[in-house]
């Protein structure tokens, strides 16, 4: 019964293949303690996935093995609904309607269309564009109040907000306007080789980038090689873009504030802080990349959640999309339910 009075969070990933830190700490391990405060849908993002040249086999796979990773983060398909947004229809069906409310002239405003249409120059197509009208459509066909964003992120969210209003003043009450959750921790993490970039897993360099998957070694490794300064004492100050990041990471994964990373490394010299940064993180992935291990080797689990998950958004979904549907003025349709 309180269920129904709790928060909506709705939050989506894409299947890119493989997971960074950045990912990892920045996102989805702050969508796994949301679930017991608040009623979390949780979708792996396939059908945004495509807007962008795919290999069809490699995009299934992915999927999957997004869906396993994000099982082994945490997400409990018993506590949220957790599916693959192509699974369910109402987000296309939505998308459509929304996109009627939609100008031209906002989505030619978003940067990342901007960026993305510059960098595929000989594939900008129209779902290039609509992109975070779909986007919208996965938000609002659940009525969420609050959305976990990234910074890259934050202008989609706002013409999401803009295109429930818009439909609202024209159809009158029907569309939750979202709110973004900032959530209390999320550090940004940077590339290891140039501090001053996001970790990206598109880095030519892969000493850049920690992936989820990465073994103890080879992150270790990575912590190593990375680039600070020609100072020697682990302190937060301007300037110390490579100690700074390491630092948050550290921070983030361990609860420890600066001043006490500070303290524990005082008199030892960078080295030691990168082996134990490296060793940290290496060990706080280790029980995702066992989880992980789990999952994808289980298809029939797979399966299992990732139907339940479908099935209970279709059902939240489709009743408001239906009421969408009236309100727009289409025939009342038996089917639809
Ligand atoms: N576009 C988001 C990204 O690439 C993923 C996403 C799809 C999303 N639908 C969403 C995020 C709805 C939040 C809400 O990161």
């Amino acid at each position: 019964m309180s269920d129904d009075r709790k928060k909506v969070i709705f939050s989506a990933i894409q299947p890119t293949g493989t997971f960074t830190l950045g990912n990892y700490l920045g996102a989805v391990r702050n969508w796994s303690p949301l679930q017991d405060e608040y009623n979390c849908i949780y979708a792996i993002a396939d059908l945004h996935a495509i807007t962008v040249k795919q290999e069809p086999k490699l995009l299934r796979q992915h999927t999957l093995e997004a869906y396993a990773l994000l099982l082994a983060c945490g997400i409990d398909p018993n506590k949220s609904i957790f599916f693959i947004q192509s699974h369910v229809r109402t987000h296309v069906e939505l998308s459509w309607i929304l996109s009627c409310s939609t100008q031209f002239g906002e989505l030619s405003r978003m940067t990342q269309f901007k960026d993305k249409s510059a960098k595929h120059t000989d594939d900008v197509n129209a779902g290039l564009f609509t992109y975070p009208v779909l986007m919208a459509a996965d938000i609002l066909a659940y009525k969420s109040d609050l959305v976990p964003v990234g910074q890259d992120q934050k202008q989609h969210l706002e013409l999401a907000r803009n295109i429930a209003q818009r439909f609202n003043s024209r159809y009158g009450d029907t569309l939750v306007v979202p709110e973004p959750y900032i959530p209390k921790t999320g550090a940004k993490i940077m590339s290891l080789q140039d501090p001053t970039k996001k970790m990206s897993k598109s880095d030519e360099n892969p000493n850049a980038c920690i992936l989820i998957l990465d073994d103890k070694d080879t992150i270790v490794r990575k912590f190593k090689r990375a680039v600070t300064d020609s100072e020697s004492e682990v302190c937060y100050r301007e300037g110390k873009d490579g100690i700074n990041n390491l630092m948050s990471i550290y921070s983030s994964v361990t609860g420890k504030s600066f001043d006490e990373i500070t303290s524990e490394f005082a008199g030892k010299g960078y080295g030691d802080f990168k082996i134990a940064v490296g060793e940290t993180v290496a060990d706080a992935l280790a029980s995702v990349r066992d989880g992980f291990n789990r999952y994808i080797n289980d298809k029939a689990y797979l399966k299992e959640c990732y139907t339940k998950g479908a099935e209970m958004a279709l059902k939240v979904s489709s009743r408001n999309v239906s009421k969408v549907y009236h309100k727009v003025g289409f025939v009342d349709n038996e089917l639809y339910r």
